[in-house]
């Protein structure tokens, strides 16, 4: 019999249809289940003809993959792993800055080329899936997971993924190096109440089309090939269970080329927690109508799925079409043809190799964001040869490479790396690269100054002593992983244990104070605006932070990223993205909290200055289909060379429903020499201009709109002008 399926000369398409048609209905759901790899596998593998493994690390997946191959059809196992910002799990790997800092760079190519490291670290070790980027939106720092977004934007995270999903996901998905992507969590996960994990989320399905979906959407379209549903439910429906979004939107309108996997158990949460189903047969019959392909550690789900199949409450063509979307994704991978087993040999002088690290150093370079730097007391100048630095997170591999290294918090109870098999030999600590950048011209003195759990003062003193025998001092302060991941969410953001103490405690000795904050997400740091000389927010920037950081204090890099996400000044403030919606009563907002937040979105320094002028806009009276040009020149006016990134946002002046008061449509990064003047372009479709309309479609509306383009979200940076649309 002619075996299409084994035949690499047949497409993806007909191998698939070959082979469903072989298989039994066992067969076919066993590939709709992933399991943790570290439960019981063989059992998986033989009694449940599983498709996908999650978790697992080093020589396990070449056994497993070699046991799969002795079924009745060979079929591949996928294995699926959290290399979201580096294949942090695997001791020696290339761990870049966070998605959050990586974002402030506002540089898609560092993201793609990060994402071809990885996808090539990954695939070395024998694995074919990231659960990665994060589309989630980082509208409220409360949130526990913060640090895995992009930020608050839904046009940068939509552009910054897109960019993401090339790299890891290449040319072709059959190249070796390739793996796939998975945009997660689908829809609008980040924006449960309050920043509580996992809570209802209360989207209209007009806000859902507004902010939420667009980032999928441009996933969808740069050729993602799975996408994640997310825990919570949106206005009363899990997301796991919600057909339209996952069967109407993702899969019939947007044409997914891939498959849909569930975030872990959501099928059990559905029963368990949200409580929509009586059982997990109902449950799973939710999930399997809703258009979930995959489902991610919930054991059940297989038994479950069968006898919906066997007693009619579910046909079979629906396990056809999940089980030929998983199957399609794997030919299309190339995992029938070659084995992509692990290469140890190569991986051994591959993974973190040299040209590894130079991206994660440039990386983290651009993540950079300066948030303040008067007197221009950075960078630091000849005159400085003693500096102390001082704090928790000077010397903090943990705090520094942030979630997703070593192993996920949120499982801390079995983690999938333990620290001590870690390798930390090779992360260049803030205090490290610090150390190597000032050499022997500069002499550095350091303690930890406190603890980060521990309120207690004592080691205060000796630090100040330190201080005040030094010319300058350097805070590094900041959070650490177990003040963020999933489950790790924060009523309050404000500095931990005594280092806010620690802080005034320095700046009593009247030297230059500069803070360098290693964290993971935005914290309520008014006090340090006020009193700190100059700020590096440096965020979890990486195995080459410490380099990364010196370059940037002694002047070798001048400091060009800027937040993605804004800085409340309290938590009662929250939230506080920039795109916020017009209405609020009265003029002096809160009454008890100065009206602006602390940093805005799209704000950060440099060494030098830019100044705008001249903006013009290609036409004053556009059609729906045309396009417009916004050019604006941009000068630096200061001494250095530096990177500028010149962002655009429009405003619908009038419209049938409320708009956000500001959106970002564009952005631009130039690198200018002192004194240089270059005119910026920015081609904006006048598509971009549309709305949701109350009938959740999306329009242009004819009328005026504002264009404004500068160096941040604030109207102090922006310049403006008016467009008609008719
Ligand atoms: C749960 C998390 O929500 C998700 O982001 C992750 O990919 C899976 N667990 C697998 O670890």
């Amino acid at each position: 019999m002619n075996e299409i399926y084994k035949n690499p000369s047949y497409s993806p398409e007909e191998r698939t249809k070959d082979l469903i048609e072989r298989m039994t209905l066992e067969e076919k759901v066993g590939q709709m289940c992933q399991i943790d790899g570290r439960e019981n596998p063989e059992f998986w593998i033989n009694e449940r003809h599983i498709g996908s493994f999650l978790h697992v690390r080093g020589k396990e997946a070449s056994r497993l993959q070699e046991l799969a191959g002795k079924t009745r059809f060979g079929i591949p196992i996928i294995f699926g792993i959290d290399a979201i910002h580096g294949h942090g799990f695997y001791s020696g790997a290339t761990v870049f800055p966070s998605q959050l800092a990586l974002a402030s760079s506002w540089n898609p190519e560092i993201l793609r080329k990060m994402a071809a490291i990885t996808a090539k670290e990954v695939t070395l070790t024998g694995l074919h899936w990231t659960f990665s980027p994060v589309l989630c939106l980082g509208r409220d720092a409360r949130w526990g997971r913060v640090d895995e977004t992009f930020g608050e934007d839904p046009y940068l995270t939509g552009c910054l993924a897109s960019e993401m999903i090339k790299g890891y996901q290449g040319e072709n998905l059959s190249d070796p190096y390739s793996i796939i992507a998975c945009a997660k969590h689908y829809a609008a996960y980040g924006e449960t109440q309050g920043g509580r994990d996992s809570t209802e989320a209360d989207v209209s399905e007009r806000k859902l089309k507004s902010i939420f979906l667009p980032p999928f959407k441009a996933a969808a379209e740069a050729g993602c090939a799975s996408f994640m549903t997310a825990y919570q439910s949106i206005d009363g429906v899990p997301c796991s269970a919600n057909k339209m979004l996952l069967k109407d939107i993702l899969k019939d309108e947007w044409k997914l080329k891939g498959f849909i996997i569930t975030d872990w158990d959501n099928v059990g949460y559905m029963h368990r927690l949200q409580k929509v189903a009586p059982d997990m047969k109902k449950s799973a019959e939710l999930a399997i109508l809703a258009g979930n392909d995959m489902f991610m550690s919930t054991p059940e789900f297989y038994e479950c799925a069968v006898e919906l199949v066997k007693e009619g409450s579910i046909k079979e063509e629906l396990i056809d079409e999940a089980c030929g979307r998983i199957l399609e994704t794997k030919f299309r991978l190339g995992l029938f043809d070659e084995k992509r087993n692990p290469d140890f040999s190569k991986a051994v002088s591959i993974i973190g190799c040299a040209e590894h690290r130079k991206v994660a150093y440039e990386s983290a370079l651009e993540s950079i964001v300066l948030l303040k730097n008067d007197n221009s007391v950075l960078p630091v100048s000849d005159k400085i040869k003693k500096i102390a630095v001082i704090g928790p997170n000077a010397d903090d591999v943990e705090a520094q490479l942030g979630d997703w290294s070593f192993g996920p918090r949120y499982y801390p109870e079995k983690p999938l790396l333990e620290y001590n098999e870690y390798d930390t030999s090779n992360i260049i600590t803030i205090l490290d690269g610090i150390k190597r950048r000032a050499g022997s011209k500069v002499e550095i003195v350091y303690e930890k100054g406190c603890d980060m759990f521990d309120s207690s003062i004592e080691s205060i003193s000796s630090s100040v002593e330190l201080a005040n025998n030094s010319d300058m001092v350097i805070a590094v302060v900041g959070d650490t992983t177990l003040l963020n991941g999933e489950v790790r969410d924060r009523s309050g953001l404000d500095l931990t244990g005594a280092q806010q103490k620690l802080l005034e405690a320095l700046k009593k000795t009247g030297k230059p104070l500069v803070v360098v904050l290693i964290n993971g997400k935005p914290l309520t740091v008014p006090w340090i605006k006020d009193n700190a000389d100059a700020i590096i927010e440096a965020w979890n920037p990486g195995m080459e932070g410490g380099n990364a950081v010196a370059a940037v204090l002694f002047g070798d890099f001048n400091p060009c990223g800027k937040i993605t996400i804004t800085f409340p000044r309290n938590v009662g403030q929250s939230p506080v993205f920039y795109n916020q919606y017009p209405g609020w009563h009265g003029s002096a907002k809160y009454i008890d909290v100065d009206s602006e937040p602390l940093f805005q979105f799209g704000y950060g320094l440099s060494y030098t200055s830019f100044k705008y002028s001249n903006m013009k806009l290609s036409s004053k009276e556009v059609k729906v289909d045309d396009f417009l040009t916004v050019s604006v020149d941009v000068t630096n006016t200061g001494a250095y060379k530096g990177t500028e990134i010149v962002q655009l946002y429009i405003n619908d002046i009038f419209s049938s429903v409320t708009t956000p008061i500001k959106e970002l449509k564009g952005f631009e990064r130039i690198t200018l020499n002192a004194g240089d003047t270059s005119s910026v372009q920015i081609k904006l479709p006048v598509s971009a201009l549309s709305l949701i309309d109350r009938n959740c479609m999306e329009v242009v509306e004819p009328g005026e709109f504002e264009i404004l383009i500068g160096s941040s979200s604030r109207d102090c940076d922006l310049l403006k002008d008016v467009i008609k649309v008719v």
